[in-house]
C-alpha cells in the first residue's frame, strides 16, 4: 500500500527537527518496502515569514491542494516576537484541524526509558494508555455571547453543543482503539453529578456505544478525581476519552505525567480518511533555541511513528518505536540533545534513531 505525506515543516525548530523525522520515515519505508511519498514543496506554508510578506500563513487554494493527501507532516509554527500567536496558530494549524474534520486528537502517555518519571516509583511498563479528545465541538463552541457590557447587569454566556454524531464519533473511535488493545479497557472522562445537562448526556452514548463492543471494560471517572488517579495510580489506564475540553487537560496531564511532553507526539485524526490527518510534536517553535541546532528531534520521529502505525504500517511503527526507546535509553552523552542530558544535536539523536531504524 501507499501513502502520501504533504510536509510542513513551519518555523523555528519545525525546520530543524522535520529533516531528521524525514530521515526516519524514509528509513522505515525502505526496510519494509512502503510506497511512501514525503512531498516537500510546502516548505514556506505554515510560516511566519510568508505570513510577513504575503499576510497569510497558507497560499490561495491550500485546501483544494492538501486534500489530495492522505496526511499532514507538521512541524511547529510561530514567530511571536513578529507575529501574534493567534494569527500563526488559527492561520494554519487550526484551520487544518477545522477544515479537514480532523475530530479526533490523540496522545500517548508512554513512560520512556532514559526520560525521568516525574511520579515516585514507576516503572517501564507502568504507565502506557492513549488520550482521545474530541476535537471539534463539546464546551469549545463559539455561541454565546456578552450583554449590558459595562453595567452592573453585564454577564456572559457561553454554550457547551454536544451533537449526537459528534459524541458518538469520538466514542466509536476510542471503543474501537480500546478493542484493538491487549487490555481492551476504556475509561471515560466526566462530570455527570456537577454539569447536569451535557454530561449525563455524554454518559448516555457511552452506555448505549459500549453495547456494540461487549469485550471492551468501561469505566468513568468525574474529570477532578480522574486528574488525581493520573497523577497517583496512572497504571490504571489504557485508553481514556474525553471532550474538548475534559480531553485537552488529559492530554497535557498524562504526557507530563510521564516526563515526556517535551518529545511527545500528537495526532489530529479523520479517521474515515475523507480529510488528510495531520501528525505533530507537541512542541512549539522553540524560539529560544532555534537555529543552534540543539532542538530534540523526538517528538518529530515519534509523530511520524504514529503516522505509520495509524496507517496500518504495524511492522514499521514498531521497529520505529524500539528505535526511540533504544536511543533515549542507549544513547550515549554525545548522541543526546541538551534537554535530556547530553552535549549531542538535533542530528546526532536524528541519525542514531534512523540508523537504528535500517538495522535493529
Ligand atoms: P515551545 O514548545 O516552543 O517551547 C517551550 C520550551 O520547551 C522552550 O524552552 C523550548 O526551548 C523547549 N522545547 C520545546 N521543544 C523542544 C525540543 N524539541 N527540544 C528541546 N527543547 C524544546 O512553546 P512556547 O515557547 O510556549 O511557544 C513558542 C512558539 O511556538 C509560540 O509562537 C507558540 O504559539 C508556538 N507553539 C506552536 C505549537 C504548534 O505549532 N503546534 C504548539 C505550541 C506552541
Ligand atoms: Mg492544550
Amino acid at each position: 500500500r501507499s501513502l502520501r505525506v504533504a510536509v510542513i515543516p513551519g518555523d523555528g525548530i519545525g525546520q530543524e527537527v522535520m529533516p531528521e523525522g524525514l530521515a526516519c520515515l524514509r528509513a522505515a519505508a525502505e526496510r519494509y518496502n512502503i510506497d511512501l511519498e514525503l512531498d516537500e514543496q510546502f516548505k514556506d506554508w505554515a510560516t511566519c515569514e510568508r505570513y510577513l510578506e504575503t499576510g497569510s500563513m497558507l497560499p490561495e487554494g491550500w485546501k483544494e491542494k492538501l486534500s489530495t493527501y492522505d496526511a499532514i507532516y507538521f512541524g511547529a509554527v510561530g514567530m511571536p516576537e513578529k507575529v501574534p500567536d493567534h494569527i500563526s496558530l488559527w492561520g494554519s494549524l487550526i484551520q487544518f484541524r477545522r477544515e479537514f474534520d480532523q475530530y479526533i486528537s490523540l496522545r500517548p502517555c508512554k513512560l520512556m526509558p532514559g526520560i525521568p518519571c516525574p511520579l515516585s516509583n514507576k516503572k517501564i511498563g507502568d504507565i502506557d494508555f492513549w488520550v482521545v479528545r474530541e476535537n471539534t465541538e463539546g464546551e469549545y463552541s463559539s455561541i454565546g455571547g456578552k450583554m449590558f457590557p459595562n453595567t452592573s447587569r453585564e454577564f456572559v454566556v457561553q454554550d457547551t453543543i454536544m451533537t449526537r454524531t459528534g459524541v458518538d464519533r469520538v466514542l466509536k473511535y476510542a471503543f474501537e482503539l480500546s478493542n484493538s488493545r491487549p487490555k481492551k479497557h476504556l475509561t471515560s472522562a466526566t462530570k455527570s453529578n456537577g454539569i447536569s445537562i451535557s454530561m449525563p448526556y455524554w454518559d448516555e452514548r457511552v452506555l448505549e456505544m459500549s453495547k456494540s463492543y461487549q469485550d471492551v471494560k468501561v469505566d468513568k471517572y468525574h474529570i477532578d478525581i480522574l486528574t488525581a488517579w493520573f497523577v497517583l495510580r496512572p497504571e490504571l489506564f489504557d485508553v481514556v476519552v474525553g471532550s474538548n475540553l475534559f480531553g485537552d487537560i488529559l492530554s497535557d496531564l498524562g504526557p507530563a505525567c510521564t516526563g515526556s511532553i517535551g518529545i511527545a507526539p500528537s495526532g489530529n485524526i479523520n479517521p474515515e480518511g475523507d480529510w488528510p490527518s495531520l501528525f505533530e510534536p507537541v512542541h512549539g517553535s522553540a524560539p529560544d533555541i532555534a537555529g543552534k541546532g540543539i532542538a530534540n528531534p523526538v517528538g518529530m520521529i515519534w509523530a511520524g511513528q504514529m503516522m505509520l502505525e495509524h496507517f496500518g504500517f504495524k511492522d514499521a511503527a514498531d521497529t520505529m518505536m524500539r528505535s526511540i526507546e533504544i536511543a533515549l535509553e542507549s544513547g550515549g552523552e554525545n548522541i543526546r540533545t541538551p534537554d535530556i542530558g547530553g552535549k549531542g544535536t538535533c542530528q546526532s539523536l536524528g541519525s542514531h534513531i534512523a540508523s537504528l531504524i535500517s538495522k535493529i
